[in-house]
């Protein structure tokens, strides 16, 4: 028999762990193994096919840059970002539910007084009044939350994307007084797609995939003495909602953005 045949290959690569002495890491890398060893078992994955798959990995990476992570784009479109996020944050309290970060989060953006916009100068859409509160578990205002904002302008490009939007702009950073109000103003969110032109977007196109997004505004909502949370609001009545390319929907961010008004109420759970 031979000494790494197909059936002893897989304990062979995990028992070669063993002397490594970060429990977590063996079970990561093992588990890791047994789906990859698994994985070609089950399609009898060709020579071919995993030269492609290890040129489509390599060119992911040199996609990579400071302004771009398309390993992020590989993961959210895969679904695997928002089954991170599932297993991360099972919320049964009612607090109010997670979803993507995206890759064009930046630190850094204004501090801005209540009501101010983030908008600037940018040429149309639809001027929106976002307000609601803060709120614990038990429905208390949370007071000094801080609301950290950002959005595409209605081209469907972050300023990061777009070297015709100044830098910060549709960001700001918004903190509650002692009633945990909060209000700003912006533009109504728009629908647009995720980067398309590297590896991440072939494959979409190769799988007859959109890359689209549904319109919607993101947050990160902290406070002390409790877990933040990163979330969206998502645009009631989008078409994509359904199909949203990186499968971040949840239904209890959606939200009415009519007449130039949103409002939601942040609940945020005690640490
Ligand atoms: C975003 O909403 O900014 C985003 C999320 C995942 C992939 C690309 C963009
Ligand atoms: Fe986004």
């Amino acid at each position: 028999m031979t000494r790494f045949s197909e059936d002893a290959l897989t304990e062979a690569v995990i028992a070669r762990m063993a002397a490594c002495d970060n429990a977590r890491l063996r079970l990561v890398l093992a588990a890791c193994v047994r789906h990859l060893h698994a994985l070609v078992q089950e399609v009898k994955l060709t020579e071919a096919e995993w030269l492609q798959a290890i040129e489509f990995l390599t060119a992911t990476g040199q996609k990579c840059d400071e302004r771009r992570q398309e390993f992020i784009l590989l993961s959210d479109t895969l679904g695997v970002s928002m089954m991170v996020d599932a297993v991360n944050h099972r919320k049964p309290g009612g607090e109010t539910e997670s979803t993507v970060m995206g890759p064009f989060y930046v630190t850094g953006a204004p501090d801005l007084p209540m009501g101010a916009t983030i908008a600037g100068q940018t040429d149309g859409g639809e001027p929106t009044l976002v307000s609601g509160r803060v709120v614990d578990g038990e429905g208390q205002p949370i007071e000094a939350a801080v609301l950290d904002v950002w959005q595409t302008a209605p081209n469907g490009f972050y300023d990061v994307q777009d070297p015709s939007q100044p830098e910060f702009n549709l960001r700001g950073r918004f903190r509650t007084g002692a009633d945990g109000t909060y209000s700003f103003r912006t533009l109504k969110p728009v629908s647009y797609p995720v980067p398309t032109d590297g590896p991440v977007g072939k494959m979409l196109l190769a799988l007859g995939r959109h890359p689209y997004r549904p319109a919607h505004l993101h947050f990160i909502v902290s406070a002390p003495g409790f877990e933040p949370v990163t979330t969206h609001l998502f645009v009631k009545g989008d078409p994509y909602l359904d199909s949203d390319a990186v499968f971040g929907v949840k239904d209890s961010l959606v939200t009415d953005f009519e007449h130039g008004l949103a409002s939601y109420d942040f609940v945020l759970k005690a640490v």
